[in-house]
């Protein structure tokens, strides 16, 4: 099947990474990186010159999401699987209750299981549908998935919660460009390697001051053993000081901060948001309109504007296709979540993917199956 497509050289994207993380970094931020010289990469994160590149992300990231000036902005080591375990071992009191809907925030689901002192329970949807995300009495911490990166589905709203409990929400692959109002949040989190076009391994945390206070109360108690490397408050103290607890990937940093550079200067998380959602209905737009084609997610309000899931008919190999593609090196990341197992296109949204080149896309993905 498709063994005779080629794609025609009008139709060939300007980049060809759709993938869904890691993400596409412009080739510019690679020559930016290279322009440093000696002046940067290999010096110490204590220092300085990368010192004031943690200080430009963290302002940035606080004026592109409007965040409350009591909030802070705080990095570490790991990505967000690390969080993880870092809130279920130090920010939950006594229960958690996970909203689920995908693979990634059921793994979150069972990193708050697996901590023996801690009770956790899971409000689960079932793959492709979204879910609502309420207070729930007796628990201290809601965590909740912005947008499930393994199905393509995003939360429409966050609920109010009680004094008591926090609201934590796994950003990962929809910070940036999926409207969130972060001053409701208790923890805002992400690892930079989606939206913001940077490399994985690092974890970014947007904290209230409820859950920097939650955070001590736990350490304080000393009644529990967390590791000095998952310690809220070696976090918070570095990051107060424009540091990480241990050293970081600089060139990781330097990649964000452009990034966050490059989207407050494109107009703001407002715009973002607008741009996202323009490719997000050209998208769902196609997918509505061929027969061969139909949104993985049903309901509109819950479908990504940051990774689309579109199926195949079964008459098509979805994989033939996206094998034919990375053959003559047009296409490349396009494959359904590997634990999905559907014949789906998984296509990133992302800030850095542009509508035209998403344009060229769909017309070439209808050119193989139409002719
Ligand atoms: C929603 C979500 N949460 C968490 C993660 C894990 O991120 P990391 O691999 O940086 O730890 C991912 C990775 O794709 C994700 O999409």
């Amino acid at each position: 099947m498709f063994e005779n497509y080629k794609t025609p050289a009008e139709l060939l994207p300007s980049d060809p990474r759709f993938g869904c993380g890691p993400s596409l970094v412009p080739v510019e931020f690679l020559e930016k990186l290279a322009a440093t010289g000696n002046t940067l990469i290999g010096t110490s994160h204590r220092k300085p010159a990368v010192k004031n590149l943690v200080k430009e992300v963290q302002e940035g990231l606080a004026k592109f999401f409007n965040i409350p000036s009591d909030y802070e902005v705080v990095l570490g080591n790991g990505g967000a699987t690390f969080l993880f375990d870092m809130i279920a071992l130090g920010l939950v009191k006594n229960k958690a209750t996970h909203f689920t809907c995908g693979e990634f925030s059921q793994k979150w689901f069972k990193s708050s299981n697996s901590v023996p002192w801690i009770e956790a329970s899971e409000v689960a949807s079932e793959y492709g549908h979204g879910v609502i995300t309420t207070d729930v009495e007796g628990s201290d911490l809601i965590a909740t998935t912005l947008n499930e990166t393994s199905t393509g589905v995003q939360i429409d709203s966050l609920p109010d919660v009680g004094d008591d409990t926090l609201l934590c929400v796994d950003a990962t692959s929809g910070a940036g460009q999926v409207a969130c109002d972060v001053s409701k949040t208790d923890v805002f989190f992400f690892s930079p390697q989606k939206v913001f076009a940077s490399e994985g391994g690092l974890w970014v945390a947007i904290m209230s001051p409820k859950a920097i206070a939650r955070s001590k109360e736990i350490e304080e108690a000393k009644d529990r053993y967390i590791p000095g490397i998952m310690s809220w408050d070696a976090a918070i103290s570095n990051g107060k000081k424009n540091q990480t607890y241990n050293t970081p990937s600089i060139s990781t940093i330097f990649f964000l901060n452009e990034q966050v550079k490059l989207m407050n200067e494109f107009g703001g998380y407002e715009k973002a948001i607008e741009y996202a959602e323009k490719k997000a209905s050209l998208l769902y737009g196609w997918a509505a309109e061929k027969d061969y084609l139909s949104c993985y997610v049903e309901d509109d309000k819950f479908r990504s504007r940051a990774v689309a899931t579109i199926d195949l008919d079964e008459k098509y190999d979805a994989a033939a296709l996206i094998k034919v593609f990375a053959a003559e090196g047009s296409v490349n990341g396009i494959d359904a979540y590997r634990k999905l197992g559907r014949n789906q296109f998984r296509i990133s949204l992302f800030h850095n993917v542009k509508l035209e080149d998403l344009e060229k896309l769909t017309k070439m993905i209808s050119m193989a199956i139409e002719e």
